[in-house]
């Protein structure tokens, strides 16, 4: 019989703490072996206090030293592993009361990379969600919002640097090498934003007026070789608070705000109050190490940990359950971010595509398998595991909603009566909706089935047109991919397009299961364009025909439902096994030479549906009859557009000094597709102009695009290139990881050795490190999730290889494991042999008898499925 069944946490079980957080100190002697950590905590009844109770605090890993109250010795009181529960409190808790606690920590040894830990010779924190209590004992739970002043102690030779969260208040030399720094953050905190940083650290800074006129330090802080790498961080930086300003009329509150960056980190970064720490990926950039993709990912990632200032720290959350509240509002400021950025309508349209993109290769899948959650889940066993694109691009997708409902200066009212309301409170999505509802008048009552209800609502559409009476009959039908939902309340963005283009777009309010609309005095027989710029996060189940899909994807005068229609065409003749027709190359020939384009969007017009979405359309999926279907419809369009693409190779050349800008950006990537389709048309004719861009290229992106086009499509060039890109590159990490990621990323070829030998010789390679999270997933998640071609093989070798990385991995970082652990959760989905495998691969990691909470929610919940 099984006695450790793994707990369950329930929204509905919240309660609020019985005890809080007034002032808190901390002193904090680093040592890599042990660093002692003293906590002094001003203790004061909490909401739900009642006298007599005990004061229960988290901890972890931690070796116990010393308790005081009230400066007195305390022995009554009962350590655990996760905690200490404390008693006999002085008039049984009900006044203000000081607890004092020591507490030591191994930051060498801490591999999880959550709490404290060491990354090349310095200091790092990570607390969000439950990392905290790894450093001090504590009431880590974001409800319970504290002021911190923070004492960081270090050898002086090495932790030249001690910053931590606000603002630097006092720095002393100390006996025997020491020296000390103490730190004062002024806005009362949850655990989760507290961080430190110490080490051999430099910084490039800068000092800015806001709204205000108040003068502020921005400081980003890397190891001193990489110093020549931040400036792109710090325009991001400076234009992410300069557009708060202006969008939201939310200014920057510290003096001082810095960004730190990490090369061992399991996320992308972290919004500690004033003191951020980013994954180096996520910072580090020059146009000859970083791509096009790398500095636009880099500006996004920077303005959301900035972002959160506001939607999450200023504001946070009751509960972890409330993950949506920070997070898909913040992911939806840092998509309009990026799309403000781009500097024009169909900038905008391209940003808006790429995100749908992510939505559906990621998300959909997520919201049809056994890891599906609503928004706001109801349930988890590890929080780590609900940090999920649901959660985010999901929850992200449902503020855009309310923006599309109440209008951009609605969804403003909404803003400013949010921290009218909550400013310096935790707070649920409750709170959120009923700000959005009040400033604006609105009944918002269904739209809360977002926020309970999981899976994508699939909306039927039929349409009726009488030639007799001019009018058109829409009919929509919604349905719900879980048995016992409710409707949902769904915008739909449409317009009838007409050859006398007289009618506008409007906005339809879905709310009943079934509804139709009359669309009077329509002239002929229109074509619809619905959903349009993906206003709700749905399936669309209509049946258009080809003809009517050309149509729309030569003339929609809606960006993103011209891309679509391009998709839709695509992802039939896909799924058909046909190839393009005539007219269908003619349509992409048309698109392609048209002027009045993007390059940008004519890129995303000709990139095919990713293999993940595809497989979301099939009851039942072989991957390698996808795989080949793709590679053969990709190949036609190759071949019947060479001389198109070979043009277009030399029009979009940006001659000159790189720049990052979208229109720059977006030639790069129209001219690096066309480099790809000519190496697919004909490896042997177009190697020798790739390989000269190999050697030529003054950015990243050309020499990478080039390099992997050469490796995907077995060159026989590849070898030499791939050495070459090697000892340019040895001493930089990032780009070292980009070599790895090409390698373990190639598809198939005929009469190549499979994709997996080459990962396994990878794996063994001199700079393969299991410890560091972005070599890891440069080689086995870029594998295993990224390239399923080749991982999917009749024979299974591509599971057992997963099944191998998930359980080496688990014992060093559990949350690096469990996200791998995800790489199965379609198993059901697939055809035979390869659902078999899978289910065998599953059983092996659920075999073992020492899986961390994590990976065991992940695969416990794959195979009940
Ligand atoms: N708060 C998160 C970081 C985080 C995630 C901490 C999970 C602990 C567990 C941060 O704001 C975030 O969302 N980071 C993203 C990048 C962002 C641009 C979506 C990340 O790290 O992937
Ligand atoms: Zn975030």
């Amino acid at each position: 019989m099984k006695t450790d069944l793994p707990q369950s946490f329930r929204r509905l079980e919240y309660r609020p703490p019985n005890f809080t957080f007034g002032k808190v100190a901390l002193d904090i002697a680093l040592d890599p072996a042990r660093t002692i950590v003293k906590s002094s905590l001003e203790v004061l009844p909490g909401p739900e206090f009642k006298p007599g109770e005990p004061l229960v605090l988290q901890g972890q890993e931690l070796e116990f030293v010393s308790l005081r109250i009230n400066g007195a010795a305390h022995r009554h009181f009962e350590l655990n592993p996760e905690s200490i529960t404390i008693h006999s409190l002085p008039n049984e808790g009900r006044e203000a009361f000081m607890v004092e606690i020591i507490s030591i920590c191994v930051p060498e040894k801490n591999t999880s990379l959550m709490g404290l830990y060491v990354s090349n010779g310095n200091f790092f924190t990570q607390c969000e969600a439950e990392g905290f209590r790894k450093i001090t004992y504590f009431l880590d739970r974001p409800d319970v919002m504290a002021r911190y002043t923070v004492t960081l102690r270090a050898r002086e030779t090495e932790c030249p640097v001690l910053l931590s969260n606000g603002n630097l208040i006092h720095k002393e030399k100390l006996p025997n090498g020491w020296h000390s720094a103490v730190w004062e953050d002024p806005f009362p905190k949850p655990s989760y934003l507290f961080a430190l940083v110490a080490g051999k650290l430099e910084c490039i800074e800068e000092t800015i007026t806001t709204g205000s006129g108040a003068k502020k330090l921005l400081q980003i802080w890397v190891e001193p070789h990489d110093l020549n790498k931040t400036r792109h961080a710090m325009d991001s930086l400076i234009a992410s608070i300069h557009w708060d300003e202006k969008r939201y009329g939310l200014e920057l509150d510290l003096e001082r705000f810095m960004i730190v960056a990490v090369g061992d980190f399991n996320m992308g970064a972290m919004e500690n109050k004033g003191l951020n720490i980013f994954n180096t990926k996520y910072v580090l950039a020059q146009p000859e190490t970083a791509t096009d993709a790398d500095f636009a990912n880099i500006e996004s990632v920077v303005g959301h940990e900035y972002f959160h200032n506001w939607t999450g720290n200023r504001v946070t959350c009751q509960d972890w359950f409330q993950l949506s509240l920070k997070e898909g509002l913040t992911v939806f400021r840092d998509q309009e971010f990026s799309a403000d950025q781009m500097g024009s309508e169909s900038g905008r349209a391209v940003k808006r595509i790429e995100d749908v993109r992510t939505l559906r290769q990621l998300q959909f899948p997520e919201d049809a398998g056994p890891m599906a959650h609503p928004i706001r889940p109801d349930e988890y066993q590890e929080i780590n595991n609900f940090y999920t694109v649901t959660v985010y691009e999901k929850g992200a997708e449902v503020v855009r909603m309310y923006q599309t409902l109440l209008g951009v200066d609605g969804f403003r009212k909404g803003m400013d009566l949010y921290f009218k309301r909550h400013d310096g409170q935790a707070v649920t999505c409750e709170d959120f909706l009923a700000a959005m509802a009040d400033a604006n008048g609105r009944d918002l009552t269904q739209f809360k089935n977002w926020y309970s209800q999981a899976g994508t609502p699939r909306v039927k559409v039929e349409e009726h047109y009488n030639e007799a009476s001019k009018q058109y009959v829409l009919t929509l039908t919604q349905s719900s991919a879980k048995v016992n939902q409710q409707p949902f309340h769904i915008p739909l963005k449409m317009r009838l397009l007409t050859s006398n283009d007289d009618q506008k777009e409007q906005l339809l309010e879905l709310t009943q299961e079934k509804q139709s609309w009359t669309f009077e005095n329509i002239s002929e027989e229109p074509v619809l364009s619905i959903n349009r710029g993906f206003s709700a996060p749905i399936i669309l189940n209509f049946v258009q025909d080809e003809a009517d899909l050309l149509t729309l994807f030569s003339s929609d005068d809606d960006a993103f439902n011209r891309w679509e229609a391009g998709q839709k065409l695509a992802m039939q003749f896909i799924l058909d096994n046909r190839l393009p027709g005539a007219q269908l190359i003619a349509a992409y020939r048309t698109l392609l030479l048209d002027p009045d384009l993007d390059p940008a969007f004519k890129e995303l017009a000709m990139t095919l549906p990713a293999e993940a979405y595809l497989y979301e359309q099939c009851a039942s999926v072989d991957p390698q009859n996808i795989y080949s279907a793709r590679r053969a419809f990709r190949h036609a369009i190759a071949t019947e557009l060479r001389m198109e693409w070979a043009a277009l190779y030399q029009q979009m050349q940006t001659p000159g000094d790189f720049s990052p800008d979208g229109v720059s950006a977006g030639k790069r990537s129209l001219k690096n597709l066309a480099l790809s389709m000519l190496l697919d048309a004909d490896v042997a004719i177009w190697s020798a102009m790739a390989v000269n861009q190999y050697q030529n290229a003054n950015n990243m992106t050309d020499r990478y695009v080039a390099l992997s086009g050469l490796v995907v499509n077995g060159s026989k060039q590849a070898g030499i290139c791939l050495r070459d890109f090697y000892s340019r590159f040895t001493d930089d990490a990032l780009v070292i990881d980009k070599w790895f990621a090409l390698q373990a990323s190639r598809p198939p070829i005929a009469g190549v050795e499979p994709t997996l030998v080459d990962v396994m010789r990878l794996r063994e390679h001199e700079a393969f490190k299991l410890n560091n999270p972005n070599r890891v997933r440069s080689v086995i998640h870029a594998f295993c999730m990224g390239n399923p071609a080749s991982f999917h093989q009749a024979d299974g070798s591509g599971y057992a290889f997963w099944a191998d990385a998930v359980l080496t991995l688990d014992p060093i970082n559990p949350q690096v494991a469990a996200r791998l652990a995800r790489g199965l959760d379609r198993w059901r989905l697939f055809a035979e042999p390869y659902q078999s495998k899978m289910h065998a691969a599953l059983e092996k990691v659920a075999a073992s008898k020492t899986l961390s909470a994590d990976v065991r929610e992940v695969i416990s919940k794959a195979l009940a499925s």
